[in-house]
């Protein structure tokens, strides 16, 4: 993807005494007393503020934070508890502009200085990239670095109008990080091609199977989505969640893949229970076994046996979404086979999504994945096949 890089104008030299704008994506979880829950998006937005600092820039940065009624502050918006956690990851105070938009296109700040500016959602106009406001953001930069994949799904005035009005708009690191590994992943990928797709409803990640389906070589299906496919395939289920609905879809998506010589590995045991509890009796049983009053919480250990083997051999894996219920114990197994055997393997792997994110946590293996994206709905859209807004506009300055 060509777009213009933050890394290689800081390496020519052309951002010493620049008024760098970087966008980052600092939608953080915070508790009721405002304090930040989680800080991985903050962790990975300061690579790109060092870098500017460095290079001896003037460097603001914003982030929507939450989704706060424009025109409409609340102190709960105001993005002061990010602004003290980056000062104490970084070492510094960072002062918190507000009302940045309406100050004559000048933001005080100087060569080697550090400001955020407010929630870029409480400005009107922001949500619908209202074109009068882009262009005052522009104004207050020579640089516009957008760093913020987790809104890279987003065409907002501080993500898309700006970058079409700034005198250069380019992909912070972390932005850059990600498309190279989408690229490695999706575009250009190292085959056999796996995609672990798994979640509760067939419905949410419909479009993303049917994309997927498409390119992806074996296309593995985990939680209701699996209970879903193993009705299109003929199998009981029991009392299972799942969406008959969409049977013929899924058959669909099975039909479209045996087409291109690929395939979806249907579970051939599962384990279940009589209720959805913590401590319920795991059984495994075949997946033709499956009594009426059962519930499937997880794949079996042949299945996982089978699919974790497919993962050693993969070229390229793509990873979104736990394939059982591994927050109980006793249902766990088939998502921590399918995180060790991406661990082990020698494949490119890409993971994304809340729920993948805690299972990587939880079974220790973030170091063993290839990439793991910062994005949610971004990343979704990503596995949809969709251009992302951000890629679209950063492509379109760059010239290409
Ligand atoms: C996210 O948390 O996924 C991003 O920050 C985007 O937030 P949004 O869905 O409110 O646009």
């Amino acid at each position: 993807m060509n777009v213009l890089r933050f890394e290689d104008l800081v390496a020519q030299g052309k951002v010493a005494g620049q008024r760098v704008f970087i966008r980052a994506d600092l939608n953080v979880p915070l508790d009721a007393a405002h304090q930040i829950t989680e800080d991985t998006r903050v962790r990975a937005s300061i690579p790109c503020i060092e870098l500017a600092l460095k290079a001896g820039a003037a460097v603001m940065v914003t982030s929507h934070l939450g989704r706060p009624t424009e025109g409409a502050f609340r102190p709960e918006d105001s993005l002061a508890p990010v602004a003290k956690r980056i000062g104490e990851l970084m070492g510094r105070e960072i002062p918190v502009v507000a009302n940045w938009v309406d100050g004559g296109g000048v933001v005080d700040v100087k060569p080697g200085q550090l400001v955020m500016l407010e929630n870029c959602r409480v400005n009107i106009g922001e949500k619908k990239n209202d074109e009068a406001l882009a262009r005052k953001m522009a104004t207050l930069c020579d640089i516009f670095v957008h760093d913020a994949f987790g809104t890279a799904h987003r065409a907002e005035a501080s993500t898309y109008g700006i970058a079409q009005f700034a005198p250069i708009a380019c992909a912070g690191p972390l932005l850059a990080a990600e498309i190279d590994a989408i690229t490695k992943a999706l575009a250009n990928p190292k085959r056999p091609l796996v995609a672990i797709v798994a979640g509760s409803k067939v419905s949410t990640k419909l479009s993303i199977l049917q994309a997927l389906a498409k390119n992806v070589d074996q296309l593995i299906v985990g939680g209701g989505i699996a209970n879903t496919f193993m009705l299109a395939a003929g199998l009981p289920i029991g009392k299972s969640l799942a969406e008959p609905s969409l049977i013929g879809d899924a058959k669909a998506v099975i039909e479209a893949m045996k087409a291109r010589g690929a395939a979806v590995p249907i579970p051939t045991d599962v384990v279940t229970a009589k209720a959805f509890k913590a401590d319920a009796v795991a059984t495994v049983k075949a997946a033709a076994d499956v009594a009426p009053d059962d519930l499937i919480l997880d794949i079996g250990p042949q299945t996982a046996k089978r699919l974790a083997d497919q993962l050693m051999k993969a070229g390229t894996i793509v990873w979104n979404g736990p394939v059982g219920v591994f927050e109980f114990d006793a249902f766990a197994g088939g998502t921590e086979a399918i995180a060790r055997a991406i661990a082990a393997s020698s494949a490119f792997s890409i993971a994304g999504g809340g729920d993948t994110l805690a299972a990587i946590s939880k079974y220790g293996i973030k170091k063993d994945v290839g990439y793991i994206s910062t994005g949610g709905g971004a990343f979704l859209e990503v596995l949809e096949g969709k251009t992302l807004p951000a890629f679209e506009i950063l492509q379109r300055r760059a010239g290409g």
